[in-house]
């Protein structure tokens, strides 16, 4: 099974340093993307069909492709590196940072030569220091080489790339909020259109992807389409990188087939559940996605075969939900973590995740009523998609309104329990 993401982690811990990368084919890709014509490698990147990693899944050549260009686009354009990572259940992009990090570099010279941006970032999550660290030496090993600067291996390419390090707040994440972070303002997020596509950072073209996503370009483009499309189970390109958590024998993260089944990840991957406990559920791409059952166990872990289960991939990071948990309170931990990074911009969001907060923390601590289960399925519509002014609260409610639909008997458990305390 090839593991083009990976193939360079060391057991140890350690970077791949820019010898061991230049040893497994690093800068290849590069060389071979600066021998093509700019258009030449969005259309191979849109040709494999590679959908972004961020979580919604969104064809990165198609995106590529909304970039003016040719002689009358702007001089000014940015690429930025999506690397805020602060979903709960989500620790890929901090692996592949951490453990080939001029993967990561390679694959931003690329794509910022593919819609020809003169600037890059990497926005990175504040408590990446690891990662920060890791970045930093392999961006100016990548300067000494002349990957990165003025006239890049004599194209006449030029490209500077900067490393930001996010304060820290969820909602960073959110492309345009990240946007706004990074040119000093409130981190909030801005209306589209615009798309930043066409008006992003400074009011300039801008791409935003996501680190993994970014980390496959340079395979792409050494490899070629028909490689990167085998390397997939399913009709969605390339390999994944999954995760889990929770209580199996060996929480962690594999790169696998894009299309691999949850099955195969948490019994054989993952060792399968710890002794004494079972599965009842898992959050298939982070905690903003909606619950799959163990039904669901065998449909392969794709964009499109898991919204056929009124879930979504997201990051692809699983998180389980085992019979010894309550449900209600998995979900208010993480709705805790919501109503705490909202930012605060638009009513709905700001003011109904605390109060789905309050709900829930009355059924835990016993005040709960029947009505309270029924306002939280009200709250799921409330803050549902096209309420909010980003995808923040809809994403909070899909762990919630999947709960009340596959575990409501834990939130009525909760009122009975207390009928029974209240009748001695
Ligand atoms: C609240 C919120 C947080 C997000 N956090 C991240 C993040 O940490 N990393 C990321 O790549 N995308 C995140 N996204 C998605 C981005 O807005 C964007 O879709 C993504 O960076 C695009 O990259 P891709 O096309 O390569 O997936 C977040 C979205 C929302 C609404
Ligand atoms: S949905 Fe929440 S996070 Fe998004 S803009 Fe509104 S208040 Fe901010």
């Amino acid at each position: 099974m090839e593991k083009p993401l990976t193939k360079n982690f060391k057991a140890d811990g350690t970077p791949a340093t820019l010898e061991e990368y230049l040893q497994s084919g690093g800068y290849e890709g590069l060389r071979k993307a600066l021998a093509m014509a700019p258009l030449e490698v969005q259309q191979t990147v849109k040709d494999t069909g590679l959908r972004g990693r961020g979580g919604a899944g969104f064809s990165t050549g198609v995106k590529w492709s909304f970039v003016p260009m040719g002689d009358d686009a702007p001089r000014t354009k940015y690429l930025i590196v999506n690397g805020d990572e602060m979903e709960p259940g989500a620790f890929k992009d901090r692996l592949l940072m951490e453990g080939d990090p001029h993967q990561l570099v390679e694959g931003v010279i690329i794509s910022a030569y593919a819609i020809q941006a003169s600037t890059a970032y990497i926005f990175l999550r504040g408590e990446y220091r690891l990662a920060a660290e890791r970045l930093s030496q392999a961006i100016g090993a990548a300067y000494e080489r002349n990957y990165l600067g003025d006239d890049i291996f004599g194209s006449g390419y030029d490209l500077d790339l900067y490393l930001h390090t996010s304060a820290g707040r969820y909602i960073c994440g959110e492309e345009t909020a990240l946007l706004n972070s990074l040119e000093g303002r409130r981190a909030i997020p801005r209306a589209k259109p615009p798309y930043p596509q066409v008006s992003g950072l400074f009011g300039k073209p801008t791409i935003v992807n996501n680190v993994e996503t970014l980390c496959n370009v340079p395979h792409i483009v050494h490899y070629g389409v028909d490689w990167y499309k085998g390397l997939s189970k399913t009709a969605d390109a390339g390999t994944k990188l999954y995760g889990v958590s929770g209580r199996v024998r060996r929480p962690g993260a594999w790169e696998l087939p894009m299309g691999t089944t949850a099955r195969e990840i948490i019994e054989e991957h993952a060792g399968g559940m710890q002794e004494g406990y079972s599965l009842r559920g898992f959050l298939p791409g982070g905690a903003s996605t909606d619950f799959m059952l163990p039904e669901h166990l065998d449909i392969p872990l794709d964009f499109d075969a898991v919204t056929e289960v009124d879930s979504r991939l997201g990051t692809g990071t699983l998180i389980l939900l085992d019979d010894k948990t309550c449900a209600v309170r998995f979900v208010l931990n993480l709705e805790q973590f919501f109503a705490q990074e909202s930012c605060g911009w638009c009513t709905p969001c700001r003011d109904g995740l605390p109060w789905t907060v309050d709900l829930l923390q009355d059924l835990v601590e016993g005040r709960g009523r029947l009505e309270d289960i029924e306002q939280l399925e009200r709250m799921t519509g409330f803050l549902g998609p096209g309420n909010t002014f980003c995808a923040l609260a809809p994403g909070a409610m899909e762990p919630l309104q999947s709960a009340l639909k596959y575990f409501r008997e834990d939130f009525e458990n909760y009122i009975a329990k207390k009928v029974r305390v209240a009748h001695g």
